[in-house]
């Protein structure tokens, strides 16, 4: 037992409740590499049997601990690399597969990331109705030359075909923006952010580029990058706009119609639990101890695609790593997700879902708040705008080194 796990038995916490649960699917094909991207993600290989991929996810999604695979799934997000890659058929075996190894609840939101250069609306009529309920749609942008400069495998009358496409299948969507692009001004900008606004999509999510090390850009980075200024007036300029329009900035990078807001994401930033398969892919799962304490347990699966594959082939899973995250680490853990959130979440979700009593922070919380990074009200831990401008701060604030010393212990 680790201090913390003592400390919150000595104060009488209450035992936590378990978080409800996701799934990540990671599909890590594209048909090319973008100069920009650091996911996972590789140039399909000729002939890629994608059915043994599929086969083999099923395998390592039921090597996970028996305890959680009795709590039933309620969000399910298939992410890349491309998985419009993947045929119907693939698509269909993959969650048939998961529903015979987990239960999956009737209303699960299951999201699919789509490359408008790899699908069309007959591909879209497969993917609902083998369960896919919400589309997520890399657009990037509307523009032929700012596609292009992006290394991007679709033109602007693309994007605006799977736009259109995605409309007629899918009630709930999402675009994927990026914004401070090379050569891009205000003007540019606002004519896309109107066009994503204007569309029937109900989510938009817009991410400033940056510039990932390992990448085609860092190696040679574009001339004509906006600067840090103009990016911030950037970032205001597109918060107006889908404002505007009806979208509610909830997230950093995320902006929902009412009722919209996407499940997959916000159990993550309320450091809730998800099992994961797929190459790279991540999990986190709560697991109750017979003493009234739980451990949260993390695991990775081999990045490498061919590594993934052996490793489930001969062992039958494709973990590389798997570790319990010490009490000591959850506070931080938390924040890193929580402080995303533009309303933040209730005081109490801290002490449900990490098991650290809320005293371990609540001098920080109060400095936190004088300094106006955060909201002044006791019953939520929420950025303040100051707070979202200067988030990594807010959040390293909590790394356990901070709040030892901070505590004076
Ligand atoms: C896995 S991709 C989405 C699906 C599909 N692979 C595609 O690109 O169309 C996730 C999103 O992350 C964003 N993204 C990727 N690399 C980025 C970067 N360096 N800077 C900002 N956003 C990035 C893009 O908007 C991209 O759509
Ligand atoms: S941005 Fe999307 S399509 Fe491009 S390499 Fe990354 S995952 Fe693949």
């Amino acid at each position: 037992m680790t201090t913390l796990d003592a400390r919150r038995k000595a104060h009488g916490a209450k035992a936590p409740s378990l978080p409800p649960m996701s799934l990540y699917l990671h599909w890590p094909w594209c048909v090319r590499k973008c100069p920009y991207c650091d996911f996972n993600s590789h140039r399909a290989p000729a002939g890629l049997d994608e059915m043994r991929y599929v086969e083999a996810m099923l395998v390592d999604l039921a090597a996970w601990p028996e305890a959680a695979k009795r709590r039933p799934i309620e969000t399910i997000f298939l992410g890349g690399g491309t998985p419009s890659l993947m045929s119907g058929e693939a698509l269909e075996r993959l969650l048939t597969g998961v529903r015979s190894i987990w239960p999956v609840t009737e209303n699960a939101e299951i999201t699919l990331e789509a490359n408008p250069g790899t699908a069309d609306e007959a591909k879209f009529e497969r993917f609902r109705a083998a369960g896919v309920n919400r589309l997520s749609l890399g657009i990037q942008s509307f523009s032929d030359e700012r596609l292009k400069r992006l290394g991007r495998i679709h033109d602007a009358a693309g994007a605006r075909r799977a736009v259109a496409a995605a409309a007629r299948v899918f009630e709930n969507f999402n675009l994927d923006v990026m914004f401070a692009l090379p050569g891009e001004t205000l003007e540019m900008l606002r004519g896309e952010a109107r066009e994503a606004a204007d569309s029937a999509a109900t989510h938009l999510s817009f991410y400033q580029l940056t510039i990932e090390e390992g990448t085609a850009f860092a190696k040679r980075p574009p001339s004509d990058l906006p600067d840090e200024d103009l990016a911030a007036d950037m970032g205001e300029l597109v918060e107006r706009v889908l404002a505007d329009a009806g979208f509610r900035r909830y997230e950093v990078s995320g902006y929902a119609k009412e009722g919209r807001r996407c499940r997959h994401n916000l159990n993550y930033w309320t450091y809730g639990d998800y099992v994961a398969a797929g190459a790279g892919a991540h999990g986190k799962v709560t697991l109750a101890n017979p003493d009234g304490t739980f451990s949260v347990r993390r695991e990775a699966r081999f990045a490498s695609p061919a590594k993934y594959l052996a490793a489930i082939e001969s062992c039958g899973s494709g973990a590389e790593t798997a570790f319990e995250v010490e009490s000591e680490a959850r506070p931080f853990e938390f924040m890193l997700n929580a402080l995303r959130l533009a309303e933040g979440v209730p005081a109490e979700l801290f002490e449900a879902r990490t098991g650290v009593p809320l005293f371990v922070i609540e001098l920080k919380l109060e400095e936190l708040r004088a300094s106006g990074l955060l909201v002044a009200d006791p019953a939520r831990i929420a950025p303040t705008e100051k707070g979202l401008l200067f988030l990594s701060d807010l959040q390293e604030a909590f790394l356990p080194e901070a709040l030892a010393e901070f505590n004076g212990r």
